[in-house]
């Protein structure tokens, strides 16, 4: 057993200036503000600016993170970033976030599982501290999916933007008390027989480019909710955490119909779920910090709460995630 647990001690975040709205994308393609909020509960999502990268605003998340937490860049010694679309197809982005923080010490590098990367990441962090390989741990989620969308494909380009989240998480001695905080389970899965369903059609190896993002939404719809509320299962199974025991559920921000969907067949209660796609879209990685940023800045999210996070993306991969506060 385990002797020390992952404690969250910061939230940031990090959102582009620009905000595109659905009125603006009806001006670009044949679409509305209906049926886009109809069909996804998004408004709006924020677009990075001409120059912004991926790491510039995974940089600007980290350090709101670190001031959250009252810590200095020299305390971290560990960056697991998730993103799909790094600043280039290497050195890692975290990396960049690394030097941009002026630490030279510990270890940083990216993570990749498409829009259930920050879970993999809190994952993959989590085991790194609790093993004693390092102290303290930045989590990102950073993405600029508005440089993989084709802006011509309606059934796309509406449903995603840009944008970052960061956690910060600290090794601390276990106490065995039932309420002590931190992690308290992770839960990862992929299976590659759908990775057709949703996927960047470029790549280095195969054609070169950078691709643009394609996807079959019905098809990515009709296996979202079951592998959701699978992994979420598993999480409750480890725990005994129930969906009346926990106090937040934040679910990777893809559309509000799966959201609910999922909510609505676990019996979690529709006030315990955080809820940021109507104004974000589906941000991909960054979507779960930055929907807890938001809910920890505004003072929903308190020490002691249970929250429970999920995320399915492309893969597919899929994964769970239970923290004590
Ligand atoms: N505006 C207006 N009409 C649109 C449109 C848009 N932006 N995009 C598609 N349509 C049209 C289609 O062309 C289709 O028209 P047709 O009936 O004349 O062929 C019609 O709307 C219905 O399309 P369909 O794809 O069946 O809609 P849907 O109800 O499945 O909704 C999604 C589409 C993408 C919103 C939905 O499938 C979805 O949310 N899927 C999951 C996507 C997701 O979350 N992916 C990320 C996972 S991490």
């Amino acid at each position: 057993m385990s002797m020390i647990r992952s404690v969250v001690r910061g939230v940031g975040a990090y959102l582009p200036a620009h905000t595109l709205t659905n009125a603006d994308l009806a001006q670009m393609v044949d679409t509305s503000d209906d049926w886009i909020v109809q069909r996804t509960g998004i408004r709006e999502r924020h677009i990075a600016a001409e120059g912004e990268v991926t790491s510039d605003l995974a940089l600007n998340a980290a350090r709101a993170a670190l001031a959250d937490a009252g810590l200095e860049p020299g305390d971290i010694d560990l960056i697991v970033l998730a993103t799909s679309t790094p600043d280039n197809t290497f050195p890692a982005t975290a990396v960049s976030v690394q030097a941009g923080l002026g630490i030279t010490h510990g270890a940083a590098f990216d993570v990749q599982a498409v829009c259930s990367g920050f879970v993999f990441a809190l994952a993959t962090a989590d085991n790194f501290l609790k093993s004693g390989s390092f102290k303290r741990a930045l989590v990102i989620g950073a993405e600029t999916f508005s440089r993989i969308l084709d802006w011509s494909d309606r059934t796309t380009c509406v449903l995603f933007g840009d944008g970052a989240g960061a956690l910060v998480l600290e090794a601390v001695p276990a106490t065995g008390a039932a309420d002590e905080p931190g992690i308290m389970t992770t839960h990862l899965r992929s299976d590659g027989r759908h990775k057709n369903k949703l996927y960047v059609d470029g790549g280095v190896s195969s054609t070169k480019t950078t691709g643009f993002l394609r996807m079959e939404g019905r098809e990515v719809f009709r296996y979202a909710v079951g592998m959701i509320t699978d992994v979420i299962e598993d999480a409750f199974a480890a725990t005994g955490v129930t969906a009346q025991s926990l106090d937040w559920f934040v679910p990777h921000q893809a559309n509000r119909r799966i959201i609910d969907a999922s909510a609505n067949k676990l019996g979690i209660a529709a006030e315990k779920v955080v809820v940021t796609v109507d104004h974000h879209g589906n941000t991909s990685a960054a979507s779960i910090p930055l929907a807890l940023a938001s809910a920890h800045a505004d003072g929903r999210i308190k020490r002691g709460d249970i929250v429970l996070l999920e995320a399915m993306g492309g893969g597919f991969t899929w994964g769970s995630a239970l923290i004590r506060w």
